[in-house]
C-alpha cells in the first residue's frame, strides 16, 4: 500500500469511527421524532386519541384540562410530566402551587396511562401523553389538528418550588406574560394565538361581571353543556373592547401584538397556523430525551 492509500484508509477509519461516535451520541441523547413508538407501541397515538375522546363523552371539561396541563407541564421546565407527580413523604407536588389554582381531572390521566400499560408495559411517557392529550383535546374542542412529536421522558421531580416563577399570574403585565412566553421560543404573535386558550373566558364564566357589557361577558364555563370551542371569536370579541381582563384590552392596544390581533379576528386559518406553531413550540420546551428520566409505571409517582 502507497503512502496515499495508508493515509486515504486512515482517513476512512476515522469517519466510520466519528460517524459511530455520532450515532452513539445521538442515542444516548435521544430527540423528539415523529411517530417515536411506530416500533414499540404502534397503537400508542390511538389509544391516547380514543380514551381522550371517551373520556370528553363522559366528562365534557377534560379536553380543556388537558389542555391547560401542558402549559403547567411544559413552562415549569420541561415538559417532562412533573406537574403529575403527586404529594408524597419527599415530594412535594406542583399541584399544590396557587398558579395551579382551578386544575383538575388529574386523575383521568390514569384512564389513558392504563389503557397505554395494558397495550405496551413500560413504554409511553406521561410526558408524552400531556403533549398528545393536549392535542385531541384541541381537536375536541374544534381546533386543528397537528402531528406532534413524541419521545419525551418523565422526570424523576417535582419542581414545585419553580412553579410561582413560571407560570405568570393573571395580573401581570402584558409585556412580563410576552417575556415568559419568550423565554421558551414563543414570540408575540404566538403568544397572541395562546391567548385564546388562555383564562380569561373560563373566569368570565365563573364571576361574571357586569362590565363592560353584560350580554358580552354571559357564557358558559366548560362544565356546561356549551364547551369552549378553539377559533377566532376570542379576537373579534377584543376588537369589540369584550375582553374581559386588563391584559385581554392590553393585548389589542399594545403596538407588539395589535396586528396580530387584527389578523387573527379577520382569518381563522392564520389564528390556527400560529396556535399550532406556538402549541407545538411550547409543547417540545427542554424535553427530557435519550437515556435521562424514566418511562413512569405509574404517573403520579416516580418509580
Ligand atoms: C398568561 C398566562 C396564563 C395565566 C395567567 C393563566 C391563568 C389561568 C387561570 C387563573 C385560570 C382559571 C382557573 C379556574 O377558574 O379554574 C386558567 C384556566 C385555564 N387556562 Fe390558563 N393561564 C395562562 C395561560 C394559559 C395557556 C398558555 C394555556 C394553554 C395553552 C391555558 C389554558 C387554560 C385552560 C384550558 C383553562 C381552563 C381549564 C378548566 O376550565 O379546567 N392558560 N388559566
Amino acid at each position: 500500500m502507497n503512502k496515499r492509500m495508508v493515509l486515504g484508509s486512515r482517513a476512512h477509519s476515522l469517519f466510520l469511527l466519528f460517524s459511530l461516535f455520532l450515532c452513539l451520541f445521538s442515542f444516548v441523547k435521544g430527540e423528539l421524532r415523529l411517530n417515536f413508538y411506530s416500533e414499540s407501541c404502534p397503537q400508542a397515538e390511538d389509544i391516547v386519541k380514543e380514551e381522550v375522546e371517551k373520556l370528553y363523552h363522559k366528562h365534557g371539561n377534560t379536553a380543556v384540562s388537558w389542555v391547560r396541563n401542558l402549559f403547567h407541564d411544559c413552562m415549569v421546565k420541561s415538559c417532562d410530566a412533573s406537574l403529575l407527580l403527586e404529594d408524597t413523604s419527599s415530594t412535594i407536588s406542583e399541584q399544590n402551587s396557587p398558579r395551579s389554582f382551578g386544575m383538575r381531572n388529574f386523575k383521568y390521566v390514569k384512564v389513558i396511562k392504563d389503557a397505554l400499560e395494558k397495550e405496551c408495559p413500560n413504554t409511553v411517557s406521561c410526558a408524552d401523553i400531556v403533549a398528545l392529550s393536549a392535542r385531541e383535546g384541541v381537536v375536541m374542542l374544534k381546533g386543528p389538528y397537528f402531528n406532534m412529536r413524541t419521545g419525551r421522558r418523565d422526570s424523576k421531580e417535582s419542581y414545585s418550588q419553580d412553579v410561582i416563577n413560571s407560570i405568570p399570574n393573571h395580573n401581570d403585565s402584558l409585556s412580563f406574560i410576552l417575556s415568559r412566553f419568550q423565554s421558551i421560543g414563543i414570540n408575540a404573535e404566538g403568544t397572541t394565538a395562546l391567548f385564546r386558550s388562555i383564562y380569561a373566558e373560563y373566569l368570565k364564566g365563573r364571576c361574571p361581571s357586569p362590565e363592560p357589557d353584560p350580554k358580552a361577558v354571559a357564557y358558559a364555563r366548560n362544565d356546561r353543556d356549551t364547551p369552549m370551542i378553539i377559533d377566532n371569536m376570542y379576537y373579534k370579541n377584543l376588537l369589540k373592547h369584550k375582553g374581559l381582563m386588563l391584559v385581554d384590552q392590553q393585548l389589542v392596544t399594545d403596538p407588539s401584538t395589535s396586528q396580530f390581533v387584527e389578523k387573527m379576528a379577520v382569518d381563522n386559518d392564520y389564528f390556527y397556523e400560529k396556535f399550532t406553531e406556538a402549541l407545538l413550540l411550547m409543547s417540545e420546551n427542554n424535553p427530557v430525551t435519550g437515556d435521562e428520566g424514566e418511562i413512569r409505571k405509574d404517573c403520579r409517582f416516580v418509580n
